[in-house]
């Protein structure tokens, strides 16, 4: 009884996924791990050698990068621009250290994008997001 509940145990830990519910109360910044999201176009997910920092027993198939996230390859979006005008992750993304499993907080359709950019008074011409005359 007791070795069966070792193994379980056991089989258990080796599937444990990243959340960032279990990584909230440290506290990181989210660029610690997603190094390009205040200055670059992606955010980027973070590589293995990000997590050994901590756990030294990772490896490079143990990190999942579900994508929650997508725009198509004709859109230009950008993270660093929303930085810049200093819309908050949780603006798109919700509160993530609130989750166990990321849901996507809001949605990545053009009409999203469109209704935000009025009410904060953004740009709404087409070839701010399209590249246009192709
Ligand atoms: C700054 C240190 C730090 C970094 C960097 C870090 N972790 Fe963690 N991680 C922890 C701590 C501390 C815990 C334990 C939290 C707890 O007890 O709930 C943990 C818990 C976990 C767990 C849960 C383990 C279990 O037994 O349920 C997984 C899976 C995990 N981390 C994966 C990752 C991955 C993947 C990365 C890189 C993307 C990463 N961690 C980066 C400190 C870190
Ligand atoms: C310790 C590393 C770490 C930190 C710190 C971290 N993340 Fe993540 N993040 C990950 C990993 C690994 C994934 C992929 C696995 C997953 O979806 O849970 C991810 C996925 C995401 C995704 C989903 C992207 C997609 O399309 O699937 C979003 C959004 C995100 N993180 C936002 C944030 C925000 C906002 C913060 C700061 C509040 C933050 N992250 C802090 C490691 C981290
Ligand atoms: C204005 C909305 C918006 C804001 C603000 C925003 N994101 Fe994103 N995020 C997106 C969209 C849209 C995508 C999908 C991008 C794509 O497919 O190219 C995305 C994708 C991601 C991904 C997946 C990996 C990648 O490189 O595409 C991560 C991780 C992420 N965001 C983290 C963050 C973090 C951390 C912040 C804050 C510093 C942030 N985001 C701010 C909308 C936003
Ligand atoms: C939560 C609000 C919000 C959402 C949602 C949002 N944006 Fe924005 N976006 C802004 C703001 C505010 C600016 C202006 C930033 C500045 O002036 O520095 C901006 C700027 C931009 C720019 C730069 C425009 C320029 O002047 O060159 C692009 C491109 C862009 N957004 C694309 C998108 C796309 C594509 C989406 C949907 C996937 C999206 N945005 C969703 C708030 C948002
Ligand atoms: C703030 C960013 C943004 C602006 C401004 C914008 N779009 Fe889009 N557009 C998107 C996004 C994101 C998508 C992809 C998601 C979707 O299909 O809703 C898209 C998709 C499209 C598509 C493909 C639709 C489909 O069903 O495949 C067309 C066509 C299009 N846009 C035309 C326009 C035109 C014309 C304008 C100007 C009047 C415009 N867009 C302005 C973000 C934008």
């Amino acid at each position: 009884m007791r070795t069966m509940l070792v193994i379980l145990l056991a089989a258990n830990i080796a599937k444990a996924e990243f959340t960032h519910k279990r990584h909230a109360e440290l506290n990181l910044k989210c660029t610690f791990c997603h190094k390009g999201a205040e200055t670059a176009e992606r955010a980027t997910f973070p590589g293995w050698k990000t997590c050994n920092s901590c756990h030294a027993e990772w490896s490079e198939q143990a990190i999942p990068s579900r994508r929650v996230y997508k725009v198509p390859d004709f859109v230009f979006f950008s993270h660093g621009r929303h930085a810049a005008g200093k819309v908050a992750c949780a603006a798109c993304h919700g509160d993530v250290k609130a989750q166990a499993v990321l849901i996507r907080h809001r949605d990545t359709k053009m009409a999203d994008c469109i209704a935000c950019h009025k009410t904060s008074k953004a740009t709404v011409q087409c070839s701010a997001c399209h590249e246009i005359g192709q």
